[in-house]
């Protein structure tokens, strides 16, 4: 009798254990508090990139990005590249806890070494330098779920719509980041510097991550501020086919359905 007892409350200690764990759980109210804890992180971790102002000119971004993309950004006025949200759109309050704890491969690290509730905090400081952040609350898109799994005539089909929507032209034939466009240097950012077109072949410098759900995501939202548009409209009651670019994209390194 006591043993099962005891057993029980273990396993309930463990739920609680689990969804203190979830990030949800620690975030804080935004108020006076928060915001004051928010910028003395900020200031510690980010400013000197991001700019003590939150406008992407911290001494250390302007030395390692003055002339070429990305710089860091401006929270003050600039859109986001890595949202699960439409074009044009702002970013969940998720999709700003991704980025900080996973960083952006090769140039920002990740803050893992923040507590959950600290990155909560910095993203509420940093929330309210765009006021634009206070009159709506962004609302991620819907996104089809996968099919069973790749085909070889999916990824054939894929491939077919890589040219056909001239993926090709950016990032190469190969998806190299080679397309005439990219070496001839016409890409440029919202900031008008050069920008490279990604390498396909590569998933680990990607900065929207590699899964399939990942790529979806980023054919789905576009990168905002680049010349990576969103290609929600072309595929729009077209899931499968969106699903078949996915997979040949990671065909691409060999890496298709994961
Ligand atoms: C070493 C420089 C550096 C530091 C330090 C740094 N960042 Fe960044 N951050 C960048 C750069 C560069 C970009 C732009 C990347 C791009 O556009 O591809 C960026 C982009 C971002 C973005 C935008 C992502 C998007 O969707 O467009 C957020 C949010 C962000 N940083 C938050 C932070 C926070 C919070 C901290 C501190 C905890 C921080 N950064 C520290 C360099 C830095
Ligand atoms: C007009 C040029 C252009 C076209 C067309 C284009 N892209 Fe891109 N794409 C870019 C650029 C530039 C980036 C890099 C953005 C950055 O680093 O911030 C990018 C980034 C990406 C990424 C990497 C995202 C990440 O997580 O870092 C993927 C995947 C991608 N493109 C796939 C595609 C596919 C598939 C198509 C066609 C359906 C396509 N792109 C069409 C220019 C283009």
């Amino acid at each position: 009798m006591m043993h099962a007892k005891h057993l029980k409350y273990a396993a309930l200690l463990i739920v609680t254990g689990l969804c203190a764990s979830t990030a949800q759980a620690v975030k804080p109210a935004t108020n006076r508090d928060t915001l004051m804890e928010g910028r003395r992180i900020y200031e510690q971790a980010c400013a000197w990139c991001h700019g003590i102002g939150g406008e992407g000119d911290g001494p250390a971004g302007w030395f390692i990005g003055r002339y070429t993309s990305p710089r860091p950004r401006n929270f003050v006025n600039d859109g986001y590249k890595l949202r699960s949200t439409a074009s044009g759109e702002l970013p969940t309050d998720q999709n700003l806890f991704r980025v900080i704890t996973q960083g952006i491969p090769g140039v920002m690290p990740a803050y893992r070494s923040l507590n959950e509730r600290e990155r909560w905090q910095v993203i509420a400081y940093l929330k309210s330098w765009n006021s634009a952040f206070e009159e709506e609350t962004p609302a991620p898109l819907t996104f089809p779920s996968a099919p069973p799994g790749p085909t070889e005539a999916g990824i054939q089909h894929g491939r077919h719509l890589y040219v056909k929507l001239d993926c090709r032209v950016c990032h190469g034939d190969n998806g190299e980041g080679d397309g005439p466009e990219a070496t001839a240097g016409h890409l440029r950012d919202a900031d008008n510097l050069r920008i490279r077109a990604t390498n396909l072949t590569d998933p680990s410098a990607w900065k929207n991550g590699a899964s399939s759900h990942d790529l979806l995501r980023t054919l789905m939202t576009g990168l905002d501020g680049t010349p990576m548009p969103s290609y929600a409209n072309e595929f729009d009651g077209q899931e499968e086919a969106l699903w078949d670019l996915v997979w040949y994209i990671q065909s691409l390194s060999g890496q298709q359905g994961r």
